[in-house]
């Protein structure tokens, strides 16, 4: 039988441990349905009673504008060394540390304006499991190999590749970009992201297959 989404939901249900909270990592290349894949996780573990699950994505750590421009590396957004990759590592620590105490705050990312924004999501001492999703979960390069000694277990999103590229297209699209534009960023910026990740599938717990993603209507 292949894998089901329900079978998803129960696998991430078994992670929470009763008074101790579980981080589960789903990474995959950009466009490739990490983010439907975690809120229709999300929302089916938390159903309709009191939420214990949190969703915290790792694009709340993108740098500013401002900084990027310091750096200069604004036209490279997007990419391992536009995060501050650190401060990611170290939320997730907390995540896992602070259970018990006060609500602790990650930040957000706002697509139009494209910038992280602080204080953004809260996770309150109640959420027994959290899930976190983004690029670059599995990679090995600088602070990044911090982040997956935090997480429990990471599911790897790997859609057929040029459905992907599709969907990033319209993505792109939607937030503001004219075609050329989306297909030229597609081609140059989010290619050379896509490789990088793609070259960490191996060491994720699940690739998860086609037959358990969330059914979404387009
Ligand atoms: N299971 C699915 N079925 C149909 N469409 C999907 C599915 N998952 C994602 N999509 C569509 O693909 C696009 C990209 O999805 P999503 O934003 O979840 O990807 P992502 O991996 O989080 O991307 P990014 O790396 O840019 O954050 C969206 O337009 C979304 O609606
Ligand atoms: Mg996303």
């Amino acid at each position: 039988m292949p894998l089901t989404f329900d079978d998803l939901v129960t696998r991430a249900r078994s992670l929470a441990e009763p008074g101790g909270r579980a981080v589960l990592g789903v990474a995959g290349s950009p466009g490739a349905g990490k983010t439907t894949l975690a809120e229709h996780l999300v929302r089916a573990l938390n159903g309709s009673g009191d939420p214990w699950v949190a969703h915290v994505p790792m694009d709340g750590f993108h740098l500013a504008d401002v900084e990027l421009d310091r750096l200069g590396l604004r036209d490279r957004k997007g990419a391992p060394e536009t995060f501050d990759a650190a401060g990611y590592a170290a939320l997730l620590r907390r995540l896992r540390e602070e259970t018990d105490g006060d609500t602790v705050y990650a930040p957000g990312f706002e697509r139009v304006l494209e910038q992280p924004i602080a204080g953004a999501i809260p996770v309150p001492p109640t959420a027994r499991l959290v899930v976190t999703e983004g690029n670059y979960l599995l990679l090995d390069t600088g602070a990044w190999r911090r982040v997956r000694p935090a997480l429990d277990e990471v599911w790897f999103c790997a859609p057929d590749e040029d459905e992907r590229v599709r969907r990033l297209v319209a993505r792109h699209e939607e937030f503001g970009k004219t075609h050329e534009e989306a297909v030229a960023w597609v081609r140059r910026s989010d290619q050379r992201n896509a490789e990088l990740v793609a070259a960490t599938r191996d060491r994720a717990d699940l690739v998860v297959p086609v037959s358990a993603l969330p059914r979404v209507d387009v």
